[in-house]
């Protein structure tokens, strides 16, 4: 699609600028050298006063690097561009010309896989410079906040219960019910701890929005804050994470110096003082119990519940404890008021769901919808079929520990209740997607040794269960084993995901099941005997 952005008016010199993203993904696919090609453009025409923005991505990936042009009817996007092509595209666009570069893909806006969406949550990323207070404020940042030093804190856990929100990391708890429970406890020293390992694989909404809006994380947490009586806060992020780690740096610092974090925040009588921890990079560090282990220092090992961390949390004190995405929901519930949120969604999955295409798909990326669409239209009209050009057989929902659907289950909606009743869950959104080469017994396989690895050991059936689930499925699929002994390890894998499922201490035992049985159901004649036993190694 070619889009001509002539307008009557002319874009005002100061407001010329180019954004290219800054954004991981966008990096990996090569935005730095167009960044820096842009930059040296505009320092040979100084008369084009234009300015070079880092913003963060859009979302759609297979785009990047997206080069945008503000011009008097919005940003107009080219993509994906090289730096070869960047003086070309400045000097064809020049601001405020009609053009028909073979690159330009229109109003980014208008894109329909854009347009389609619903982004509360990221709805700056993509187009603030991401550690710039003043930009943040003029497109809506810190009216939460604004809005919450005018209720009491049982106002503010109202209004949280009112939005409906769950939380994002997985679990789907109530996020006001688990706010209301650290406003109840009576000590003074409580704690707000954002969970920003995100270890799921083909996850990445996290990470997006830290790179893309780090501030309305802070916005978020400052409110978690006031909501419960906390005034220290941690964001446990990621170890891989280096470029949302240097971002949320910056901004931090820059909200500091603005007012906003401190002692008396805003000249109010609050305090809120923030800081970022790295991940010591296990994925049970990502488990709540652990991460708390994990950022008093300690190894990381899933604590027994109860205590809740609601009551017993960080050095024993009352904690939050809540996914990046919770936690940056809740400046827009609080700017527009907990029942436009909750407006958005099905039965009782209220708001929007960062959605994230990855694995084999041909438009990887991240989508905000409601809850509700279907699992078919997020892997036709977004994801746009496999990347590979071949059948899609299986996507994974939810995670590494998320069940393998197969397509006669791609029509169920996105609702966490919805996925409960055919055995999957939701979790924090990720999808991964699998064309017709896919070997399911491999996958399965693949379930059983990642909760081998990366069991914090602290219980058995999770410890020992993984290790020999891996044994018991490579015993199916050997083909020197005959007919009974295949259907014995059959049996057998079924009586270990049980004592998995039911005997683990933590999700991590708890769920590896998931994978392995639905696997085992849909996709059985993957587990049929092979010539070799190395089928599924
Ligand atoms: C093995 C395991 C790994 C987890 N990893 C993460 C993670 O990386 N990020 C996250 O937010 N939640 C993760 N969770 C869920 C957290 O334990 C917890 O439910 C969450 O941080 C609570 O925040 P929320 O209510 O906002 O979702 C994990 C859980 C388990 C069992
Ligand atoms: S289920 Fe696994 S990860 Fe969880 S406590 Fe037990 S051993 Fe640790």
């Amino acid at each position: 699609m070619n889009h001509s952005p002539s307008d009557d008016s002319s874009m005002p010199v100061a407001s010329r600028k180019i954004f290219v993203s800054l954004d991981t993904t966008a990096r990996s696919r090569g935005s730095d050298k167009v960044a820096t090609q842009v930059e040296s453009v505009l320092n040979a025409q100084p008369e084009l006063a234009a300015t070079l923005v880092r913003n963060g991505s859009r979302g759609m990936f297979w785009l990047e690097p997206l080069l945008e042009i503000n011009t008097p009817k919005g940003r107009v996007a080219y993509g994906p561009v090289k730096a070869e092509d960047v003086n070309d595209i400045i000097n064809l666009q020049c601001f405020d010309d009609a053009t028909e570069h073979p690159l330009c893909l229109g109003l980014t806006e208008e894109l329909p896989w854009f347009k389609s969406q619903q982004r509360l949550t990221f709805a700056r990323v993509g187009i603030i410079d991401p550690i710039d207070v003043d930009d943040y404020i003029s497109h809506g940042g810190f009216v939460g906040l604004t809005n919450a030093f005018a209720k009491t804190a049982q106002q503010l856990v109202d209004e949280v219960k009112e939005s409906g929100l769950r939380g994002r990391g997985g679990a789907a708890f109530p996020t006001g019910i688990k706010w209301q429970t650290v406003l109840n406890e009576p000590e003074q020293q409580k704690y707000i701890v954002c969970n920003a390992d995100e270890g799921d694989s083909g996850t990445f909404a996290d990470r997006m929005l830290m790179e893309g809006d780090p501030l309305v994380l802070v916005e978020g947490m400052i409110i978690a804050g006031l909501s419960v009586g906390a005034d220290q806060g941690y964001i446990y992020l990621r170890s891989e994470y280096p470029q949302a780690h240097d971002l949320l740096n910056k901004a931090i610092s820059n909200a500091k110096a603005a007012g906003y974090l401190g002692d008396n925040i805003c000249g109010t009588e609050h305090n809120f003082h923030l800081e970022v921890r790295l991940g010591a990079g296990a994925y049970i560090c990502g488990e709540e119990t652990s991460l708390l282990e994990s950022l008093e220092g300690k190894r990381g090992l899933v604590r027994a519940k109860p205590p809740l961390p609601a009551i017993e949390g960080l050095f024993g004190q009352p904690t939050v404890v809540n996914n990046v995405i919770s936690l940056a929901s809740v400046p827009y519930i609080l700017s527009h008021g907990g029942d436009s949120y909750r407006d958005f969604g099905m039965g009782r999955s209220r708001g929007t769901l960062p959605i994230q295409l990855a694995g084999n798909i041909a438009q990887g990326g991240l989508v905000e919808l409601a809850f509700g669409i279907s699992l078919n239209e997020l892997l036709q009209q977004y994801g746009n079929g496999c990347k590979s050009k071949r059948a899609m057989r299986s996507v994974q929902v939810g995670g590494p520990l998320g069940a393998y659907l197969p397509a006669e289950q791609w029509d169920t909606a996105l609702d966490y209740e919805e996925f409960a009743s055919i055995g999957a869950v939701l979790g924090h959104g990720g999808i991964v997607v699998f064309d017709d080469t896919v070997d399911m017994a491999a996958q399965a396989r693949f379930a059983m040794e990642f909760c081998e690895v990366e069991s914090c050991g602290k219980c058995t059936p999770c410890r020992i269960g993984a290790v020999r689930g891996v044994e018991v499925i490579d015993k199916i699929i050997d083909g020197n084993n005959d007919e009974q002994q295949r259907q014995d390890s059959v049996d057998l894998l079924h009586d270990l995901c049980d004592t998995m499922e039911f005997g683990s201490l933590c999700a991590m035992g708890g769920m590896t099941p998931f994978p392995v049985r639905s696997a085992l159901k849909y996709f059985p004649d993957d587990f049929l005997p092979q010539p070799s036993t190395q089928k599924a190694q």
